[in-house]
């Protein structure tokens, strides 16, 4: 069986839905602090005769996460449990290092004791810190400029250590920016602070205006400029990924983004061409932290891996605007 921790949370339960799909066996481990009960439904319900396990627990607790080693028998684990949001973490570090470090280490540990070998792990562009170069490849010095960033730069030091010492391969995917929806599930986050989504809940909710954050950037209409990676060929490269350590691959880091980049403005020209009308907006001042530009050179993981991201922003605006309608409904 494959563990997906986080597996009721954005990015994990579409990777849930996605080995379901392909008739994997899975368990999906979550505290449901972030994560929905409601997604995780929703993915019992798409199984088509392969096994959907849930186990609520939470890493930072060991015995929750020994138990689920004896009590299932795990080939591989997809590791996507952690906190996220950059600002929270610059008030609060102890909270994503307790979780985000101290909660691998126990999923870890609870791997080498029951002698699994194979990992794949979320890790982000935030390990790079303010760029020096964009395109942004793997080589690019990892200097993280927040305590996420921190936090998820200590795991992937931690797994070279776990390699070295006690055998367990690990891939480490870089995501850059994560966008669209399957449709069934979605992005949901309570509260949202991410781009595509805040423009489009401002579409639905009365008297929504949506906020620009920041329009002096040294870019080319004065608005940040990010790398946004459709959630279905995000996913595609966990795929790849899980064969690739299956096959024997060693240890390796691979960014997931396009190659290119969209500011802001862009972005939200798109979200009007997809919702069909003017949406209201409001320049604001910089949000604390952001740089100006990510954009990632996925050459390597073109290469190693063989992944071909396909989707265009369109594709994804298009599915994160067919979900949150769904979501507003509910
Ligand atoms: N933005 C707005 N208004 C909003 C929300 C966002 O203008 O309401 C802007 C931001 O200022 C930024 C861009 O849209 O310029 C993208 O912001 P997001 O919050 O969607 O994404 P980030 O680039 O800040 O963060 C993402 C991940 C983080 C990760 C980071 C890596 O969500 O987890 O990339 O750099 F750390």
């Amino acid at each position: 069986m494959i563990l997906v921790t986080g597996g009721a949370g954005y990015i994990g339960s579409h990777c849930a839905l996605r080995l379901i799909e392909e008739g994997r066996d899975i368990v999906i481990f979550d505290s449901l602090e972030l994560g929905h009960a409601e997604t995780v439904e929703t993915l019992r319900s798409a199984s088509r005769g392969s096994k959907v396990e849930f186990v609520k627990g939470d890493l930072k607790n060991r015995d929750d996460i020994a138990s689920v080693f004896s009590d299932y028998d795990i080939d591989a684990v997809v590791h996507f449990a952690a906190y996220s949001q950059v600002a929270e973490s610059m008030r609060d570090p102890e909270k994503y290092y307790y979780n985000n470090v101290y909660g691998t280490l126990n999923l870890l540990s609870a791997m080498r004791d029951a002698h699994v070998d194979r990992i794949v792990f979320s890790s982000t562009a935030a390990t790079y810190g303010e760029p020096e170069y964009c395109p942004i490849d793997e080589n690019h010095p990892q200097r993280p400029i927040n305590p996420y960033g921190n936090s998820k730069l200590t795991v992937e030091r931690i797994m070279d250590d776990y390699d070295s010492a006690y055998g367990i391969r690990s891939v480490r995917l870089r995501y850059f920016n994560v966008v669209g929806a399957d449709g069934r599930i979605g992005e949901w986050h309570v509260p949202e602070t991410h781009l595509v989504p805040n423009v489009l809940k401002s579409v639905l909710s009365p008297g929504g205006v949506f906020s620009i954050f920041g329009t002096d950037y040294d870019t080319r209409d004065g608005t940040c400029v990010r790398d946004y990676i459709d959630i279905h060929d995000l996913i595609e490269a966990h795929i790849l990924a899980l064969g690739y350590l299956e096959g024997g691959g060693r240890t390796d880091y691979f960014n997931l983004g396009t190659n290119d980049g969209s500011t802001v403005r862009e972005v939200f020209s798109e979200c009007e061409a997809v919702v069909g009308s003017k949406i209201p907006v409001k320049e604001c001042a910089r949000r604390p932290g952001d740089p100006a530009m990510l954009i990632a050179n996925n050459t390597k993981a073109r290469d190693v891996l063989g992944w071909v991201p396909k989707h265009t922003l369109n594709d994804s605006v298009g599915s994160a605007w067919d979900w949150e309608r769904k979501l507003s409904d509910q």
